[in-house]
């Protein structure tokens, strides 16, 4: 340790992003966490954080450490291949997290499935289900963004996506919600637990759309291609789409719960005119996303990864299955990233465009997640011109990834 590290205040002092204060202002923090250097220990997660953001595109991009949740010292353990549920062999036996190589030709084999015609079909599909709901609240005095229309979002996507039928809708919603509890490390077994019978649950389900699509005749969805590369490619199984469905759901759901939220209140907080920018095209929404996201501020952990060994790594020593955080959004409000930091601006330049990650990890939803926000924004302002916030939302702490709401009252100002 340096003698001016050691003149310094323990980090969990200067960072928690489970307090208060971090709930109601987080920058602060992020930035005294940054400048405690280039690779920190932080104790109460017994895990490494990488501050600075081209120490994250280079591991991102080459990859050094593993994604596998299951090589976290702190993981359940693997348990024998005969005790697996459908659970772990999804999760385990042809895990999208485990091995690179493995991933890497799953994301190649499955390029298709996301190309720019496949995305545009299954966005055509999610826009008549956003007016829907819009229909469906009417035209309230005050209602609650969250509830009516947010939380229903990432359930309608990710159907649509995948092409489950709504027969299963109801059987299927349940598990949206809670399959990131299943490897989520800061809740109880008991919790987890119950999340993994959702997921398996779920899977069943998944595999009765799976048999009933290979008798029935192909749809423009996701399974239909998914199905047709199975048919096709040597090493990409069922197994394979199983997993790749849990992923979809798993990084799908709270994620664009999250960017919901803060769309709708950043957008609402600074001023008409960044509105009309921000909206005028789904291109200037995906950059004016970058800034809400910039801007709000909404991550509390980050992106894991795990040692696959003792191994040293950027002048420290890691042992084997340690924690690596990756917080690209520590660097969020540094004057040495962002000019004016404080200054909210949708036509803000982003070099890199990391919102998404970057490398061979790259969001596979990103196309999909940006076009359902501009869809349900446009929506808004278009049914409520002059919506604005009912009042300050509170935050909810109850969340361990993510700064949301409790709810979001709008006031549609509607005559
Ligand atoms: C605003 C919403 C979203 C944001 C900000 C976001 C962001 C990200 C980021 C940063 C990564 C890289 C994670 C890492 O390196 O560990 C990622 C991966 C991923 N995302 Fe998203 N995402 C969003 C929505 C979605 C949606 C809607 C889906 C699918 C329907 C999705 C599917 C995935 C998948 C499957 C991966 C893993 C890719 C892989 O490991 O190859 N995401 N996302």
């Amino acid at each position: 340790m340096t003698e001016a590290a050691q003149d310094l205040p323990p980090i969990e002092e200067v960072f928690n992003p489970h307090s208060a204060d971090y709930l109601e202002n987080p920058i602060p923090q992020c930035l005294a966490l940054a400048q405690r250097g280039r690779l920190v220990w932080y104790a109460p997660w017994q895990a490494w954080i990488m501050t600075r953001m081209d120490d994250i595109m280079a591991c991102w991009k080459t990859e050094p450490l593993s994604s596998d949740f299951y090589d976290w010292e702190f993981a359940p353990k693997r348990p024998p291949e005969e005790e697996w549920s459908n659970f772990e062999r999804a999760l385990i036996g042809h895990s999208l997290l485990a091995d690179h190589d493995h991933h890497r030709l799953v994301r190649r084999v499955t390029a298709p499935a996301f190309s720019r015609n496949v995305v545009d079909k299954i966005q055509a599909r999610i826009e008549p289900e956003i007016k829907k709901l819009f229909d469906a609240l009417g035209t309230p005095e005050v209602f609650d963004y969250r509830e009516e229309i947010a939380f229903h979002i990432p359930f309608i996507s990710i159907t649509r996506m995948v092409g489950i039928p709504e027969k299963y809708w109801p059987e299927i919603k349940q598990v949206i919600t809670t399959f990131t509890e299943t490897w989520n490390p800061t809740i109880s077994d008991e919790q987890r637990e119950s999340a993994r019978q959702d997921s398996n649950r779920a899977i069943d389900i998944i595999k009765k759309v799976i048999d009933e699509r290979r008798s029935a005749p192909e749809q423009d969805d996701f399974l239909s291609t998914l199905l047709r590369i199975e048919a096709e490619n040597e090493g990409f199984e069922e197994g394979d789409i199983i997993t790749l469905i849990l992923a979809l759901i798993g990084a799908g759901a709270d994620t664009t719960l999250v960017a919901q939220q803060w769309s709708v209140y950043a957008l609402l907080k600074n001023g008409r005119d960044q509105i009309a920018k921000a909206l005028a095209t789904p291109e200037s929404f995906s950059n004016a996303f970058c800034e809400i996201n910039r801007w709000g501020v909404s991550s509390k952990m980050g992106f894991a990864r795990y040692a696959p060994r003792d191994m040293a790594f950027m002048g420290e020593h890691l042992r084997k299955g340690v924690m690596v955080l990756m917080m690209p959004h520590l660097k969020d409000h540094d004057p040495n990233y962002f000019d004016n930091p404080e200054r909210f601006d949708v036509e803000r330049v982003f070099e890199p465009d990391a919102m998404f990650g970057y490398g061979p990890r790259f969001c596979i939803g990103a196309a999909l997640a940006k076009r359902q926000l501009y869809l349900s924004m446009t929506e808004l302002f278009k049914r409520f011109p002059n919506v604005e916030l009912a009042e300050e939302p509170e935050r909810d702490a109850g969340d361990h990834n993510a700064v949301v709401f409790k709810r979001l009252l709008l006031k549609t100002n509607v005559s």
